[in-house]
């Protein structure tokens, strides 16, 4: 049987930074509160004229290099975002342009925060059926441009950057490989995080611009809870699928949209907090990319080495969640 393996990593972070002393003085707000309530301490803002392709393409390109691959040996580009350049072309058919990646397949993935690991295990059922041999997975957002500098319950928690990894088919006999995955979505529950305007339920107009429906809209104290049970519960499942007990896992890589949440889910799983990887001090959320860059700088930090078994979590709007337990 066929078995898919992370043949690279990639991550990029725009150069801009806000603290929370910048947000200070936009929103009624302080670093105290900040870090104690979230553990951010700052984030990055992708500069204008800067797209979400272009922060994107850096991360590619490192992914591609630690794969020792040309971006014509991808077969597929799955980009999971939510704040791509345009609706129409899709992210993932701009970065294969500017990848110069001939002419191979090119998708983009929404599910929001959950959006990298739905592209991964998309990813992995490509190459287990034997269909492709490599392909690139993006999470990558400017997601700043989607938030309201004047609402102090998100204009704190978002940032902007991009995460990639080049997925291909696992030699026979090695131990790296994808073990298991878990997918799950509630849409009784998408009211708790939307951005309500911009598409066809709602196109742009004055209106919706002098009401701000375009930023995104978050009930924080739902959706911290919603996030804590499905990302232990999402865990459990990809755990129970690979028959892999939680003490065998060396690191954790969860989505990094608050250090409480991160915490509170360790303490769950019985995992010390030393076997989980917390990125979020200087990236804040970033939504899809907070696995995919997180994953990478462990690697190039020295932390996470090869035949680690690692285990990814995510949740996000949708409500989407998922987990992919795997031995890197
Ligand atoms: O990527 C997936 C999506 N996002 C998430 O996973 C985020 C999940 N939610 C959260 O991270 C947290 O709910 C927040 C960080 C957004 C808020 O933290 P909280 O501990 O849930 O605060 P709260 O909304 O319960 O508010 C507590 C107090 C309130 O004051 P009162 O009513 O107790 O007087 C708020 O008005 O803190 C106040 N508050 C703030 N104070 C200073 C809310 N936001 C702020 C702020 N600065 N930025």
């Amino acid at each position: 049987m066929i078995r898919s393996k992370i043949l690279g990593t990639g991550s990029y972070l725009p150069e801009q930074k806000l603290t929370n002393y910048d947000l200070e003085k936009l929103v009624d707000t302080n670093h105290e509160w900040i870090v104690e309530r979230t553990g951010i301490h700052s984030r990055r803002i992708a500069a204008e004229g800067q797209n979400t392709t272009d922060l994107a393409y850096e991360a590619a390109v490192e992914a591609l290099r630690n794969a020792n691959l040309d971006a014509k040996d991808i077969d597929l580009i799955l980009f999971a975002t939510v704040s791509p350049d345009t609706f129409m072309p899709t992210a993932a058919c701009i970065l294969q342009q500017k990848l110069g990646a001939g002419n191979c397949a090119a998708l983009d993935v929404s599910a929001a925060c959950s959006g990298f690991i739905y592209g991964l295990t998309v990813a992995d059922q490509f190459i287990r059926t034997g269909d492709m041999k490599n392909i690139l997975v993006i999470g990558a957002e400017i997601i700043s441009r989607f938030v309201d500098y004047e609402d102090r319950g998100t204009c704190i928690l978002f940032g902007d950057g991009a995460g990639a990894v080049v997925l291909g088919q696992c030699p026979e006999g090695e131990e790296s490989q994808i073990l298991s995955h878990d997918l799950n979505a509630d849409g009784s529950l998408s009211e708790l995080l939307t951005i309500p305007a911009g598409a066809s339920a709602m196109p742009f107009n004055q209106k919706v611009l002098d009401e701000k429906q375009h930023y995104i809209k978050m009930n924080g104290r739902e959706i911290f809870k919603n996030a804590v049970r499905a990302m232990a519960s999402s865990s459990k499942k990809s755990l129970e699928k690979a028959q892999v007990p939680p003490e065998k896992v060396d690191w954790v890589i969860p989505h990094q949209a608050n250090l409480r949440i991160i915490e509170t889910v360790a303490k769950y799983f019985g995992v010390s907090m030393e076997k989980v990887i917390v990125e979020i001090e200087e990236m804040g959320n970033t939504s899809s990319a907070t696995i995919p860059y997180s994953f990478n700088e462990s690697i190039k930090k020295g932390k996470i080495k090869r035949g680690d078994t690692i285990l990814f979590t995510a949740f996000g709007g949708g409500l989407t969640s998922g987990s992919i337990l795997l031995r890197y």
